[in-house]
């Protein structure tokens, strides 16, 4: 078993990529009895924090999925965060099926790269609001070289983009501008703003479908699963 590893990066802060993940790994562990695993490697630590808090507070009512903290910080002075990275990679590539990491919005110099690495999907999470398209474009153009680095040693990397907090603004229309850029495949489902996305649930919640209609989540959720199976 080798895990696939799914990061969920962009240079923004706030495009919803802590939400778009914590959704998207509580579906799969609930859904697909698959071994899941959570890399916090945000600064803001917002996945594991709540994590912590649940477990602090009642006993959870399911096995939960891990969540591993991973902190860009040096913690000692022989410490070489970007070497504890891909060991941490190393140690865990063969225990899960699925890992799922988190990043921070803003990363200066090697971790971006390195994260890409070692990923065999990219899912970027792209709003309106924050739109600039250069800066996008920048961000999504860091890939192809590393993909061809990859591909020589066989290995895929997937950039797959998601709409998230979509609303009627006409600024949306022009987000389908960045479908095949640097490779990237938009996912044809959309994430709305919806208030049922931004409650601080818990980390186990699992949108099911209530209504028993596709709904937008579960048609996103549906989506990423044939992409990444
Ligand atoms: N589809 C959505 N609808 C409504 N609120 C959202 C949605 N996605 C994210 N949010 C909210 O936007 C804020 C930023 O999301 P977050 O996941 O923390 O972004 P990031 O991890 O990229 O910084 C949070 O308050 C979150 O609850
Ligand atoms: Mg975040």
């Amino acid at each position: 078993m080798s895990a696939k590893i799914i990061s969920f990066m962009n240079r923004k802060g706030g495009v919803g990529k802590s939400t778009l993940l914590l959704l998207t790994a509580a579906s799969l562990h609930h859904r697909t009895g698959k071994k899941i695993l959570v890399i916090d490697a945000d600064l803001q630590k917002s996945i594991l924090g709540l994590r912590n808090e649940e477990l602090d507070s009642e006993p959870l009512s399911s096995k939960p999925f891990e969540i591993k903290g991973f902190s860009w910080a040096k913690n000692s002075p022989g410490d070489i965060p970007l070497l504890r990275f891909h060991k941490l990679i190393q140690e865990i590539e063969e225990k899960y099926d699925f890992v799922l990491v988190d990043t921070p919005g803003k990363m200066e110099g090697e971790e971006i790269p390195l994260i890409m690495t070692v990923s065999d999907f990219i899912l970027v999470p792209i709003i309106a609001s924050s739109f600039d398209i250069q800066s996008t474009i920048d961000f999504l153009e860091i890939v192809p070289p590393i993909r061809e680095e990859k591909a020589k040693e066989g290995f895929d990397l997937r950039l797959l983009g998601v709409i998230n907090k979509r609303d009627r603004s006409l600024e949306h229309k022009h987000l389908e501008a960045l479908e095949g850029i640097a490779g990237m495949e938009l996912l044809q489902n959309h994430i709305s703003n919806l208030v049922r996305y931004k409650r601080d649930k818990s980390t186990l919640y699992d949108l099911v479908d209530v209504s028993g209609q596709q709904d937008e989540y579960n048609l996103y959720f549906n989506e990423l699963m044939d992409k990444i199976n």
